[in-house]
C-alpha cells in the first residue's frame, strides 16, 4: 500500500513533479516514425504535460518543438512544413528542427531580434520505429541507447498505439503484472499441450493451465526482472513453466515472447491523467507485420481506433463488452488483449487510488514495481542517486531479455534470458550484498 503522497510522487509527471523529472533524464519514446513523413503534417505530442509539435523536415531528420509559436501563439500544428522548415501561418514566421527562427517575414530585413528569438526544442533520434526524444538538462544528456526491441535495423518492429485516458503507473503495473493474463486474457491465451508458448492469427497458447502461479524477483541497474513458475500441463512433477518478464525503467516492459516472436510494451505519459500505450511484437522467427498485429489487438486505425489513437471503446460503451459471447464462452467479451487490458486500466480511475488495495502472492511484480519506482524517484528527488538507468555499469538495452520456457525443477532462473554483461553485473551487485 501507498499513502497518498508516495502514489503523487509515483504518478505524477507535469511540471517539476520528480517522477516527470526522472523521465527527463532518459531519451523517452515520443511518437511512431510512421507519423512524420517528410515535408508533411505536422504532428501535435504531448508529453510529461507538454505541448509539443513533431514534424519531418526537407532532409527526413525530425524536430520536436514547442507547439504554440512564439510570436503570438498560436499552434504551429497547422504551420507550413516546407524547405527544412516549420512555417507558423499566422505572420510566417519559420522554424527550423533546433528551434531557430530562419525566417522571420513580419519584420525589418536584418531585425536583431531573429537571432535572439528561439522556439523549445528537444534533440530527438530514431530506432524500432519510434522516434525519441532527449526532454531532460543538456549536461544531463545520456548517450542513445537502441532499445531492447530493435537490436538492429533490419529487426521487424510491429507497433500499435492507443491513448489511455488514465495515468500511467496503473498501465505499467499491468504491463509487468504476469498473474492477470491467467485470467483476464484466457479466451486470447488459452493452454494447450504444447512445449512451448505459441501464436497463431487469432490466439496465443500457452503449456499450463495453472492461475497461481509462484514469483520470484531480482533488482537490476535497470529495474526489475521476475519469473513466474506455473505447473506446467506435461510433466509437472520434474518441471516448471518459467515466464520471466523485465522491466526497463521508466518506458519499457518486456513481456515473456512466443515461438513466434518476442512482445514489449513502451508506457508513456502525456500528462497525469492520460498515457501513450503501445504494444509490441518484433524479432522473432515469425513476427507479424504491422497490419496483421493491429488487426490481432482489435486496434485498427478507422476501426477500433480514431486518427488520434483515441480507442472507440470507451467507458461509455462498456468498451464494446458483449454479454452474448461471454455467455457461449468468451472470459470477458472484450475484443482484443490490450482493449481487455484498457478495460481494467481505465475503470480504477484517472489516478488509481493504491490505498485500498488488496495485495496478495501473485502481486509481488506489483510491489516490486512500486517499491522500486517509489524508492528511485525520492533519492532523485534529495539528489542520492542519479536517475534510475542512468548510473553506470549500464546493461547494454539490446541485451536485455525475457524468457519463457520449460525448465527443469531447480534451474537457477537468474541466468534465464541474460548475457554476460548482465549476468557479470548481477553477480557483482549480489557480492556487493552480501
Ligand atoms: S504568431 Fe506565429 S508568426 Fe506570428
Ligand atoms: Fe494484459
Amino acid at each position: 500500500m501507498l499513502t497518498p503522497e508516495e502514489n503523487d510522487l509515483l504518478c505524477r509527471v507535469e511540471g517539476n513533479a520528480p517522477m516527470g523529472q526522472l523521465m527527463r533524464r532518459h531519451w523517452i519514446p515520443a511518437l511512431m516514425s510512421e507519423e512524420l513523413v517528410t515535408d508533411g503534417k505536422p504532428v501535435r505530442v504531448k508529453l510529461l504535460g507538454e505541448e509539443l509539435v513533431a514534424f519531418r523536415n526537407s532532409e527526413g531528420k525530425v524536430g520536436l518543438l514547442d507547439e504554440f509559436c512564439p510570436h503570438r501563439g498560436p499552434s504551429l500544428a497547422y504551420g507550413r512544413n516546407e524547405q527544412c522548415g516549420l512555417r507558423c501561418l499566422y505572420h510566417g514566421w519559420k522554424f527550423d528542427i533546433e528551434g531557430n527562427v530562419v525566417e522571420m517575414p513580419s519584420e525589418p530585413v536584418g531585425t536583431p531580434m531573429k537571432e535572439k528569438t528561439k522556439i523549445k526544442s528537444y534533440p530527438t533520434a530514431e530506432a524500432g520505429g519510434f522516434v525519441w526524444a532527449y526532454m531532460g538538462p543538456a549536461a544531463e544528456k545520456i548517450a542513445f541507447q537502441r532499445p531492447p526491441f530493435s537490436p538492429n535495423d533490419s529487426t521487424q518492429v510491429s507497433i500499435t498505439k492507443v491513448k489511455v485516458p488514465c495515468n500511467w503507473a496503473q498501465i505499467q503495473e499491468g504491463q509487468i503484472d504476469s498473474a492477470h493474463s491467467s485470467s483476464l486474457h484466457s479466451s486470447d491465451m488459452v493452454p494447450a499441450r504444447v512445449e512451448s508458448a505459441g501464436a497463431t492469427s487469432t490466439n496465443w497458447t500457452r503449456p499450463s493451465t495453472d492461475k497461481a502461479p509462484r514469483m520470484i524477483s531480482q533488482v537490476t541497474p535497470y529495474g526489475f526482472r521476475y519469473v513466474a513458475l506455473r505447473r506446467p500441463i506435461k510433466n509437472a512433477q520434474t518441471h516448471d513453466y518459467a515466464r520471466i518478464t523485465v522491466y526497463v525503467a521508466p518506458f519499457i516492459s518486456l513481456i515473456p515472447p512466443n515461438s513466434s516472436y518476442n512482445v514489449a510494451s513502451v508506457v508513456v505519459p502525456a500528462d497525469d491523467t492520460s498515457t501513450w500505450f503501445y504494444f509490441i511484437s518484433w524479432g522473432g522467427t515469425d513476427t507479424v507485420g504491422t497490419d496483421e498485429w493491429r488487426a490481432f489487438n482489435h486496434l485498427v486505425k478507422g476501426v477500433d481506433i480514431d486518427e488520434h489513437y483515441n480507442s472507440r471503446r470507451t467507458m461509455d460503451n462498456d468498451f464494446g463488452q458483449d454479454r452474448d459471447a461471454m455467455a457461449s464462452g468468451n472470459f470477458t467479451g472484450i475484443k482484443g488483449i490490450p482493449n481487455q487490458d484498457i478495460a481494467m486500466w481505465v475503470s480504477m480511475g484517472k489516478i488509481a487510488d493504491r490505498s485500498r488495495d488488496t495485495l496478495g502472492a501473485s502481486d509481488i511484480a506489483v510491489v516490486e514495481f512500486r517499491r522500486l519506482m517509489v524508492e528511485a524517484v525520492k533519492q532523485f528527488r534529495d539528489g542520492a542517486d542519479a536517475a534510475i538507468g542512468t548510473a553506470e555499469p549500464r546493461v547494454p538495452q539490446i541485451e536485455i531479455a525475457s524468457y519463457q520456457g520449460i525448465v527443469s525443477k531447480g534451474t537457477d532462473w537468474l541466468t534465464l534470458g541474460t548475457q554476460a554483461t548482465e549476468q557479470a553485473i548481477l553477480n557483482n551487485m549480489a557480492k556487493a550484498a552480501s
